[in-house]
């Protein structure tokens, strides 16, 4: 290659990788997948080692990817937040280039003891730091580009993971300590998210990256505050008046004493050997992770060979990153089938050529509803990346545009008629959920709500899946939940591929599930929009089903996060002259759970609640409670609220920009609750 083509590549490849920069760190809507942008990233680093003259002062290889957004304060990393070298499959050979560089770096010979360093995951979320002064958490910022950042205090304060003040259990607070790390989402909670946001008409998440770094990087606190983020600390920045521990490993055990969550899959380990096994070990354990991880972090351990290591322009000489294959793979939708769920909303899924990703083959994705696949614009014949992350159910992550999709085929619709049913499909308000009107004729939506009633959540009847309901149903022996109580052997023992022993065992399971729960019950029973945790707030709230029977819409909206699309679809539920005789007959049949008093009822009839005779002093935002809230929420359970912090304080209920108040709380050595502290407290008292 000549110096001018060279250029012109170089030239193509800065505004490629800064329109990938923008779309993944500022918009958080990226648009290849990653091994491409490390790919493209490779490239040009590659072409600028063999032309450095034609480098230019602003690539992106001299700087971390993400600008500040305007709306936000600046931040400045007194101390740089950088980034960490990053290589893709790197194995064993990649551990032992890292130790041999490590070893050459800092003049060991030969025979030299191996080196000592700490593995750890590569959290796939967020980079923040956190400014911890005299032990209160003062500021919390994104990385930026690495020495200025975005003040997002009021966000991450919402984090339930990251502690509002420095717990003092191994000793002095120092005055200053910087905490960075990572925040992420779990991906049960953002499946979870998704469904319950789904439910609400709302826009899902994407993935559980994009959820963390779109949540911290809202303007509006409340946002992040409703989403299930958490935090793993690895490292700090500024420090002052603190005896640093000598080691990277004694400095994360020393975060943890200060009250961080720091990640148990790490380790200390000697030499490349280990680094590699390290990789291999964490590489088989990915898929079952609760959250998602890009690779491996090695770092030095000694915190004196990382000062003689030093930096380079973007990356510290004593730690690199080994990242994994992608969970992702190149696919082509072959079609896109309309599927009926158990309240009838029609699904768009696309159907796969089959591809292998993160562990497993992939035939289908599911596009959500009409609108997000719209928006994403999947059509039949389209190269699309589909993405799996553990157990969330694969979706596509974006569709390749341009030539290689060209000509494509039309926009896809959803059938004006149900597929199972042939009934008219409505579209609700908002539009975004097209749904079968055919309800108890409609087979689809039959067995779909047999299948939640029977779901592991909800009554938990072993065996009854969706083979079993499909037989059950269309042979006329089931037609609601309350059905599957009257079954009998010899009726089970009938149906084709069905044993004596088989049928014997299925009974056994109906039976155990009479003995359960109100949360699970009013779960089972399938309300629209009411996902597990409304149900058990529901449980706890009303205590008794009549209760919840009973309530109109302004004691409904009483109930936490019920809000008048929850209410209405409740009063809606039990409006249904039909689902209040299969509660009756459910009821009749022997399936019970024990009910409460509940929060809200006459306290005088309650046994004493378990703030009985402690007092109150609720200070700054709470993530998600409004102070009234709160303060509802402690006198239920017979607890007092007051105005100003005093010896006779019991607890301090502390939010976001907690002042005086606080710093009170902590000179008396009060007990400080946050919001996450409070409802653990309050679940012992209202578990329903
Ligand atoms: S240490 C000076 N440790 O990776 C090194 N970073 O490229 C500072 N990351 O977005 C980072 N897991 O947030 C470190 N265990 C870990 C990490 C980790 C994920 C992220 C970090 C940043 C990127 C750095």
């Amino acid at each position: 290659m000549d110096t001018t083509t060279a250029r012109q590549r170089m030239e193509l490849l800065y505004d490629e990788i800064a329109a990938h920069d923008r779309a993944y760190y500022e918009l958080d809507a990226p648009m290849i997948a990653d091994a491409d942008y490390d790919a493209l990233f490779r490239e040009l680093q590659a072409l600028e080692a063999a032309y450095p003259e034609s480098r230019a002062a602003d690539s992106p290889t001299r700087r971390v990817g993400g600008r500040v957004l305007e709306a936000f304060a600046q931040v400045v990393h007194s101390v740089p937040m950088l980034s960490i070298q990053t290589q893709t499959d790197a194995g064993a050979s990649g551990a032992a280039s890292f130790d041999a560089r490590v070893r050459k770096e800092l003049e060991f010979a030969g025979d030299a003891p191996a080196m000592e360093y700490v593995a750890e995951l590569k959290f796939d979320g967020l980079a923040v730091s956190l400014r911890y002064e005299e032990g209160v958490l003062a500021q919390g910022a994104t990385r930026g580009d690495g020495a200025i950042g975005e003040d997002v205090t009021q966000n991450l304060k919402t984090v339930r993971d990251i502690p509002l003040c420095l717990s003092g259990k191994s000793g002095k607070i120092p005055p200053l300590l910087e905490v960075r790390g990572e925040v992420y989402m779990r991906r049960d909670d953002l499946a979870r998210y998704n469904e319950e946001a789904r439910a609400r008409g709302e826009k899902p998440l994407v993935n559980p990256r994009n959820g963390a770094a779109g949540s911290i990087r809202q303007l509006d606190p409340r946002i992040a505050g409703r989403r299930p983020l958490r935090f793993f600390a690895y490292g700090i920045g500024a420090a002052a008046g603190w005896d640093l521990p000598s080691t990277h490993a004694g400095l994360l055990a020393a975060l943890a004493d200060f009250g961080f969550p720091v990640c148990e899959h790490r380790a200390v380990v000697q030499g490349a050997q280990a680094l590699a096994e390290f990789h291999e070990r964490m590489g088989n354990l990915r898929s079952q992770l609760p959250f998602d991880i890009d690779g491996v972090v090695y770092k030095v351990n000694s915190l004196e060979y990382q000062r003689r290591l030093g930096f380079r322009t973007r990356e510290p000489r004593w730690a690199v990153a080994h990242k994994y294959p992608p969970e992702e793979a190149r696919t082509k939708v072959e079609a896109i089938d309309a599927q009926v769920g158990r309240t009838g909303a029609i699904t768009p899924v696309a159907r796969l050529t089959p591809v292998f990703v993160g562990g497993v083959t992939v035939t289908n994705a599911t596009l959500h509803n009409e609108d997000e696949a719209r928006r994403k614009d999947v059509r039949v014949g389209d190269t699309v990346i589909v993405r799996r992350a553990g157990d969330v159910i694969p979706e596509i992550a974006r569709v390749f545009l341009e030539a290689e999709n060209a000509p494509r085929n039309l926009p896809f619709e959803l059938p004006r008629t149900c597929p199972e049913c042939g009934s008219r499909v409505v579209r609700e308000e908002g539009g975004a959920i097209v749904r079968c009107s055919g309800g108890l004729v409609c087979p689809a939506q039959v067995k779909g709500s047999l299948l939640h009633f029977a779901g592991r959540r909800a009554m938990d009847i072993e065996g009854l899946g969706d083979k079993l309901v499909e037989q059950l149903v269309d042979a006329g022996m089931v037609k609601t939940p309350a059905d599957l109580y009257a079954l009998t052997l010899p009726q089970l023992a009938a149906l084709e591929r069905m044993g004596e022993k088989s049928a014997e065992n299925l009974l056994a399971a109906i039976e155990k599930s009479k003995a359960s729960s109100l949360a699970r019950f009013i779960f089972a029973l399938g309300l629209r929009n009411v996902g597990e945790s409304t149900a058990r707030d529901l449980a706890r709230h009303f205590g008794k089903l009549d209760a919840l029977k009973a309530a109109n819409m302004a004691t409904l909206m009483q109930a936490p996060d019920v809000g008048p699309v929850i209410a209405e679809s409740i009063l809606d539920f039990f409006a249904e002259a039909h689902n209040r005789e299969v509660i009756d007959r459910l009821v009749a049949a022997g399936v019970h759970w024990q009910e409460s008093a509940g929060r809200m009822a006459d306290a005088s009839q309650n046994p004493p609640g378990v703030f009985s005779g402690k007092t109150f002093v609720i200070t700054g935002t709470l993530p998600s409670l409004k102070r009234d809230e709160a303060k509802a929420l402690i006198e239920a359970a017979d607890g007092k609220v007051s105005g100003s912090v005093s010896k006779r304080t019991d607890y301090v209920l502390a939010g976001g920009e907690a002042g005086s108040k606080l710093a009170k709380a902590l000179e008396l050595g009060i007990t400080v609750l946050d919001e996450a502290a409070l409802n653990a407290m309050l679940e012992q008292q209202g578990d329903a």
